[in-house]
Order: structure tokens, then sequence, then C-alpha cells
């Protein structure tokens, strides 16, 4: 059975990039295992995702995983609380083979995931697993990126743009990897600006805009309100 899935609730969230503050009190819960974020591109996601993690300071405001407040604290021990992120952009080291990408992150937390697992979950990265990050495709890439934060056992998974750049086929094959992960018991925020990714991911859905979530609303209305659409999204309406 599956284990129960942790919560995440942001409150009064300020972050800053530089002297320039991008979140304004930005407010989000994730309690049912599942949440989409949606955002046109500078609506200040990829900060968000950092700042979670730790990777960028919190002005003021909370940040609990289960009731306990990760605000403030450095990215190891955010990650040793058990969320990992998967960043924009996939970060892949580029004099790194794939098996060494893996190993890495090793015995961070105990789990169901091991390289083994990853190799058989993802095929593709078995048959690359001597070949250097530079060497590797963008779907290939994101799958690593994938599996390396599969390797530390996370009770929440943050993906930030995942589907960027990548093929429908691969986008589908990455998503029903994070849905088996929700099904063993892992939290997923997934972030889009892809509408059709972040409906296919969760039936709850933030929309982003000017550094706070504006909106919660289920997959269902945003997929049937093409206002919303436009406004979050800059989806044509016609
Ligand atoms: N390193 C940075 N320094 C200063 N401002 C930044 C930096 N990165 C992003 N920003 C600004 O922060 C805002 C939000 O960016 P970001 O969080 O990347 O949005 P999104 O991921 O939704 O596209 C944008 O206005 C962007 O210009
Ligand atoms: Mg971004």
């Amino acid at each position: 059975m599956a284990n129960p899935t942790s919560a995440l609730s942001i409150r009064g969230l300020y972050v800053d990039r530089g002297a320039q503050p991008i979140l304004h009190g930005l407010n989000l819960q994730l309690t049912g295992g599942r949440l989409a974020v949606l955002g046109r591109n500078g609506a200040g996601k990829s900060t968000l995702c950092l700042a979670i993690m730790g990777m960028l300071p919190v002005r003021s405001g909370s940040i609990t995983l289960d009731g306990v407040e990760l605000a403030g604290k450095p990215p190891h021990d955010i990650a040793a609380a058990g969320i990992t992120l998967v960043p924009q952009g996939r970060r892949v080291f580029p004099s790194l083979t794939v098996d060494e990408h893996l190993r890495l992150m090793e015995g961070r937390r105990p789990g169901p995931w091991n390289a083994a697992r990853v190799y058989r979950e993802l095929p593709r990265l078995a048959e690359r697993k001597t070949n250097y990050g530079n060497q590797l495709s963008g779907g290939e890439k994101q799958m690593l990126a994938l599996g390396r934060a599969l390797m530390t056992n996370p009770r929440l998974i943050v993906l930030d743009e995942p589907s960027e750049g990548l093929s429908p086929l691969i986008v589908e094959h990455l998503l029903q990897l994070i849905a088996e992960c929700h099904r063993e018991g892992t939290s997923i925020l997934l972030v889009e600006q892809n509408m059709r990714a972040g409906l296919t991911a969760a039936a709850e859905v933030a929309l982003m805009s000017g550094g706070v979530v504006s909106h919660t609303v289920s997959s269902e209305t945003l997929q049937s309100d093409e206002n919303l659409q436009h406004q979050y999204l800059g989806i044509a309406t016609h």
C-alpha cells in the first residue's frame, strides 16, 4: 500500500532576487499529494522552486513540510527533510557519466529507489550509462534529472518545467513515472507553462502571476475556462 503523501504549506512568502522583490506574500497548499503550478514566463515559478529548496533566501513567510518549518534552512537540511528539485534546464553535468550522476545521489535517504530501479524504469538511461552529460539529448537529460532526483527517495519532488523542449511522447513517459511515484506516496509539485502537462499531472492547479498564486482551481475548471487560460498562460482565445 502507498504511504500517505506529505503536505507542503507555504504562507506569506516574500523572496527577492538581488534587490528586486519577486514573490509578494505567496500562499500555496499541497495537501492532496499532487499540485500543478501554472503561470507565464516571469511569473516567479522558478523563484518559488529555488526558495522551497533553500537556494534563494526567504525574506519572510513560512514553508512547512508536514508541519516542520523549512524557511531559512540551508539546501542540505531541506534535502534531508525529503524535498528534491528537478531544476529548470535539467542541470546535468557535462563531464560526468549517466551512471556517475546516479551514484552521486546513492544512499541519501532509504526507500524504494536505487540505480537498478532507475535503469529499469528509464531503460534509455541504461543504454546511455557510460555516456557523458554533454552527449545526451534533451529528453535523455530530463530522464537523468528525474532519475537522479528519485535516487534521493524524496517525500516531495518539485519539478520546474520538465516538459520544456521535449517531444509529447517523452513528456508522456515522464508524467507516467511521476504518477507512479505519487501512487507510492511521494508528493508532487509540478511547475509548468505547458497547460497540457500541468493538467495531466494534477487535478488541482495553482495559477501564478506577478509573484503570487492568484487562484487555485480544478483542472476541469481550467480546461473549460478560456479566460483563465488566456489570463494566466497567454493561450489565445478565439
Ligand atoms: N538571477 C536573477 N536576478 C534578478 N532577477 C531575476 C533573476 N532571475 C529571474 N529574475 C526575475 O524574477 C522574475 C521571476 O523569474 P522566474 O522566477 O524565473 O519566473 P518563471 O520561472 O515563472 O519564468 C522575472 O521578472 C525575472 O526577470
Ligand atoms: Mg522558470
